[in-house]
């Protein structure tokens, strides 16, 4: 298996150790991931009329049906098309589910669900029958790639489904008393209530601050599943800094509001300020005004809010980087995790992620997922804003296409980290990066703070 496709990290088991595995197992690996990733996708679309399907709740965001179509027209695209050498499949989907095709808010006009799950069996089943065959010494990377590209559709089809359930999904007490058991769509990883509130009902959460002492660190990844942004490895030197232990509460986040922080210059950015007046809000999204909610982190705030928020709290947001050291870096040993726990693939006991539980949990409910710096949350929960413009690290190469990362470098997205409640386990990693326009609040993001040492 010598590949230029395969990157061995030396210091590093990968999660699935892709060295001294036979292809046929990886072959096998590779179709039960994409089943798994797919019922996933599917389960999310149950109990979904016709006119949720194709409505567009927010012009930044497609219908959750289109993105259905889009997953099985990239997917045939790349395997069957490309690598295959099949010719195009049902080319007369092209116009609509191709990335760069028609404005969003022309791609409410769709066919069914039952026509849009013939469209995904159909390309399965070819894509399936390709997987016996396909040389996957040259082809893996983009095999994970596709996993990678439903799981982070999935994602945003949890979300822009969630907004159409907006305002009655967030009416008080509903929320509080929401049955989380008896979801076995995991089958072995369905959650119970219990599993998360160990140790969390109504403790106050010590919010301390966690000193990162300077020094160097290993940010990236350079695995088989490491999507073009996230390559190279490469060190890198932090001063002493201070991070939050766990992301911003609701109930800090509250006293912002109590104190007029929607109405106070001074803790705005000027372009943030700007952003306010034309889209005035006095809340984040996904608020939820029930004592209960005290500790769950806070969701729904564009990139503008959490900077405010942080500048009240006389802190500010992480860099990239510090959030990544403080996540991913084991300074006894060394050694850059994969996880914040280690190396074990993301379950329901090391943090809130997959939509088991689907919605947020307290940011104290898993001591299991912790980083060896002692933060908690940083995988899973909400996605987290950091202070960093999105850009390439050094030695940057697109991949599979420009459009994937590259075209986002233009100075106006920031980067997110960490995943959230609706993260797919393919794309939940430390070292995994995720962007949006600093005015996007429908995304599942809240934030944590920092601060530097010397101030
Ligand atoms: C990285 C989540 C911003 O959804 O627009 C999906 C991921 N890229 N198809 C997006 C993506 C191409 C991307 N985000
Ligand atoms: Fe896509």
């Amino acid at each position: 298996m010598t590949s230029k496709f395969i990157n061995s990290e030396p210091n590093q088991l990968s999660q699935e150790a892709i060295h001294g595995v036979s292809i046929d197992e990886r072959r096998q690996q590779l179709k039960q991931w994409m089943q798994h990733c797919r019922i996933g996708t599917l389960k999310l679309f149950e109990e979904i009329n016709y006119d949720t399907f194709c409505r567009q709740v927010h012009p930044a965001f497609s219908p959750a049906g289109w993105h259905l179509g889009h997953i099985a027209y990239t997917e045939a695209l790349w395997l069957l098309e490309r690598c295959a050498m099949l010719p195009p499949q049902f080319p007369e989907y092209r116009r609509l589910f191709v990335a760069d095709g028609l404005p969003k808010a022309e791609r409410v006009k769709l066919p069914t669900l039952e026509v849009i799950h013939d469209y995904l069996d159909t390309v399965r089943t070819q894509v399936f029958k390709y997987l016996e065959t396909a040389d996957l010494d040259q082809q893996e990377r983009l095999w994970r790639w596709l996993l990678q590209h439903e799981s982070q559709h999935s994602e945003t089809i949890t979300f822009v489904l969630q907004l159409q359930r907006w305002p009655s999904w967030s009416v008080g007490r509903e929320l509080s008393t929401q049955n989380f058991s008896g979801d076995t769509r995991f089958t072995d990883k369905s959650a119970s209530r219990e599993s998360w509130q160990v140790g969390s009902l109504n403790a106050q959460p010590d919010f301390e601050m966690i000193q990162i002492p300077g020094g160097e660190f290993e940010q990236g990844n350079a695995s088989i599943d490491a999507l073009d942004n996230e390559r190279l490895i490469h060190r890198r030197y932090l001063d002493t800094y201070w991070i939050d232990r766990y992301p911003v509460t609701c109930g800090q986040y509250r006293v912002f509001m109590e104190a007029g922080g929607y109405q106070n210059p001074n803790w705005w950015s000027a372009s943030g300020w700007k952003w306010l007046q034309e889209n005035p809000v006095n809340q984040p999204l996904y608020w939820a005004d029930v004592p209960d909610w005290d500790n769950h982190p806070v969701c729904g705030v564009s990139w503008y809010e959490a900077e405010a928020y942080a500048r009240f709290a006389g802190k500010r947001l992480p860099t990239e980087a510090e959030w990544e050291k403080a996540t991913s870096w084991d300074a006894t040993a060394l050694y850059r995790r994969a996880y914040p726990w280690g190396e074990a693939t993301p379950d329901v006991h090391l943090s809130n992620h997959d939509n088991t539980i689907r919605q947020t949990t307290p940011v104290d409910a898993y001591p299991a997922g912790q980083s060896a710096y002692g933060l908690y949350d940083t995988l899973g929960n909400v996605w987290e804003w950091t202070s960093c413009v999105f850009n390439g690290y050094e030695g940057f190469a697109s991949y599979p296409y420009p459009g994937y990362s590259k075209v986002y470098f233009d100075g106006q997205h920031y980067v997110l980290r960490g995943g959230s409640w609706a993260t797919r386990p393919w794309a939940l990693r430390s070292s995994f990066r995720n962007w949006y326009h600093p005015g996007v609040r429908q995304i599942l993001a809240g934030f944590r703070c920092a601060r530097s040492a010397k101030e």
